[in-house]
């Protein structure tokens, strides 16, 4: 019955079988939960950040779980962009799901060194920039607070995309995200995904100490998800809207309902992060149940319910 309802969404412009991503971090490089879901039955795939150079990423503890979240600080731990290509572009060139490959860098000139290899490759449907990353010194969340530096390295990273659509990642804590958002539209993104994690931390009362080697970690998780789908809301209205751009919304999600409240305020497409901790097969069952809150609405097209927030 589910499989009559078509729930395709045109992503600047890129046809996605249905609205529902993985989020960057938290499924590896592609094959990681194959052993899970078939990743093909995704609307979309994002990698973990790729770096120029390969990162051990920060000393553990790394990562602890909180009241209805998590905090990380894995600072970008992966095997560089020689070893990516050599290892996992393989992997990728079997999938059929568009795959967006997440990119990070402590200096513009990084991020262009990670796009300029991959723009010729054919497998891959486009970048998602992390310019909101709260766990590293250098990069990352420093980019993406200033509008300035947001036009920056949109236009520059741009530039070497080789017309692959480019996704840029939105952090949470800024004063007016709509400012950053607008940033990064002027200067070229096609897409805007949001949100990343707020800087957040665990003390242990014993020693004194935080739990994390990194002191903070980024606070992702149901704890997150009100203020990400006001964000995504806010972004809607005051940038996305009236210039058509797709957000990708996350934050919290682990169910249909959580993804089409996120749909509601304006997300095209939705990504499950954390969730994929608990459920590894999270996001194949929120596909289904789109379709049938599509069924039981009557919604014969889904993009009648992005952004169709009532008002009053
Ligand atoms: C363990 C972990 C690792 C993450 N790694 C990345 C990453 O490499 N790059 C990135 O842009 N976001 C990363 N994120 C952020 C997620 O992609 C997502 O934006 C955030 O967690 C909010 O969604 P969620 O609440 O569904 O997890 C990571 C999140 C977690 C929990």
């Amino acid at each position: 019955m589910t499989e009559a309802i078509d729930i395709s969404v045109d992503f600047a412009g890129l046809r996605l079988a249905n609205p529902v991503f993985t989020a960057s971090g938290t499924c590896g490089y592609a094959d990681e939960l194959a052993d899970f879901i078939d990743i093909n039955q995704l609307g979309g795939f994002i990698t973990k950040s790729i770096t120029a150079k390969p990162r051990k990423g920060n000393p553990t503890p790394r990562i602890v779980e909180t009241d209805a979240g998590m905090l990380n600080a894995i600072g970008w731990a992966n095997v560089g962009l020689d070893k990516f290509i050599e290892e996992k572009l393989p992997v990728i060139e079997k999938l059929s799901v568009p795959v967006f490959i997440n990119v990070a860098g402590e200096t513009i000139s990084e991020y262009i060194a990670v796009v300029e290899r991959l723009a010729a490759e054919q497998t891959i449907a486009g970048f998602e920039l992390n310019i909101s990353c709260p766990n590293v010194e250098k990069g990352g969340i420093n980019f993406g607070t200033d509008p300035e530096q947001v036009k920056e390295i949109t236009s520059a990273v741009k530039k070497t995309c080789g017309g692959k659509m480019l996704m840029v990642k939105l952090a949470p804590a800024v004063t007016d995200i709509s400012v950053i958002a607008r940033a990064a539209v002027e200067a070229g993104a096609d897409a805007l995904s949001l949100i990343n994690t707020f800087t957040a931390m665990v003390i242990d009362i014993e020693t004194r100490r935080p739990v994390l080697a990194n002191k903070t970690g980024g606070l992702s998780g149901p704890a997150i998800k009100p203020i990400a789908v006001y964000l995504v809301n806010k972004v809607y209205n005051e940038v996305a809207k009236q210039r058509r751009i797709p957000i990708l919304g996350m934050g919290g999600i682990r169910n249909a309902s959580d993804a089409i409240e996120f749909i509601i305020a304006g997300a095209s497409a939705v990504a499950a992060g954390t969730a994929n901790f608990i459920e590894p097969g999270c996001a194949v069952k929120i596909i289904e149940g789109i379709k049938k809150y599509c069924i039981s609405h009557n919604i014969t097209n889904i993009k009648d319910l992005v952004g169709s927030l009532g008002t009053g």
